[in-house]
């Protein structure tokens, strides 16, 4: 059976602070993590359907395409580390590739993680699992139980686009730093970016005809509601997700419909008609900026794979 190790004991207070911190902002917002309730992960889910929202069948069809060729890049015995693992899908599929010593998926919405891990488990009874449910956007530090030797941090799916280019830099270092745990650097990443296209093909993506990101992105106030003890009113918001060509970025916002005001216990926010809270960001790179990137972090002897319209790159870059 998986081992399961909870890690971040998920402090009320500081998370509290920080939403309050946010929604008092002048320009309101919330980190795009909160999007991620059990309810926001299925939602998640439902959105990686979407005939709009290409990224994740992409990204699919350059690890098939590829396979072969990422599985001799990476060799056998890795311990495949899946940063923000979720349904466990994405590592399901490269499990009998990679042949792994170690699969450790790691998640901030524990519940969520658990059952897919143990679902995987009896995909592959053979396979040493051990979950860790932390906020790894925070801290790096993996329990004793995973292993030290020839780490693969696995980070599909482009969420490295929910930081912004400073916290990626940070963030890549971290995981850079993580790979010579034993003062040897024989760690690498695979990770998934999606990259600069027209605007209107992003734009869809991320408002799509259905609603279902509009639904993704209501569920943070329902998700607040539940946090702060608040009583947003979700039938007073509207969705926004558009491309920023300026800053390189997928924006998404909750727009007010009318003038409110939202209480939770021991404060309160007024809202004019047409305000926003900014609930994410979804960065879009070129290949040369991220392997620039990459390469300032700390990492080196790239390999990348993209697919026939050069949407979306996957790279694997070693720990030098
Ligand atoms: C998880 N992350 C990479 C998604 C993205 O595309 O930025 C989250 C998402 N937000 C809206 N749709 C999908």
């Amino acid at each position: 059976m998986a081992q399961f190790i909870q890690c971040t004991e998920q402090n009320k207070n500081a998370i509290r602070d920080e939403l309050i911190a946010g929604l008092l902002a002048p320009q309101a917002f919330t980190s795009p993590k909160y999007l991620y309730d059990a309810l926001g992960s299925k939602l998640f889910e439902a959105i990686c359907e979407l005939p709009e929202y290409y990224p994740t069948r992409t990204e699919a069809a350059i690890f098939n395409a590829h396979a072969e060729d990422m599985a001799q890049a990476i060799g056998p015995g890795s311990t495949l580390i899946d940063l923000g693992a979720g349904n466990c899908v994405k590592a399901g599929r490269l499990l009998p590739l990679l042949h792994p010593a170690q699969y450790v998926p790691i998640d901030i919405s524990v519940d969520f993680l658990r059952e897919a891990v143990a679902r995987l488990q009896q995909r592959f009874p053979a396979v040493d699992m051990t979950a860790v449910g932390m906020d790894f956007s925070s801290s790096l530090e993996l329990p004793d139980a995973v292993r030290r030797d020839k780490r693969l941090f696995f980070y599909p799916g482009s969420s490295i686009g929910n930081f912004t280019p400073d916290e990626s830099l940070r963030f890549l270092q971290r995981i850079r730093q993580a790979c010579e745990p034993n003062g040897v650097a024989d760690g690498a990443i695979l990770i998934g970016i999606d990259l600069i296209k027209d605007a209107a093909t992003l734009d869809a993506a991320y408002d799509d005809a259905l609603g279902v990101t509009a639904c993704f992105n209501l569920n943070l106030l329902q998700h607040l509601n539940h946090l702060l003890d608040a009583d947003f009113n979700l039938r007073d918001w509207r969705h926004r997700g558009f491309f920023n060509p300026e800053q390189g970025r997928i924006e998404m916002h909750l727009e007010a419909r009318t003038s409110l005001c939202v209480r939770w216990h021991g404060g309160e926010r007024r809202f004019e008609r047409g305000e926003r809270i900014h609930t994410e960001n979804s960065y879009k790179y070129t290949r040369e900026n991220f392997m620039a990137l990459l390469k300032s972090a700390g990492f080196g002897a790239m390999r990348t794979w993209t697919d026939p319209r050069g949407w979306f790159l996957i790279c694997h870059a070693q720990a030098i």
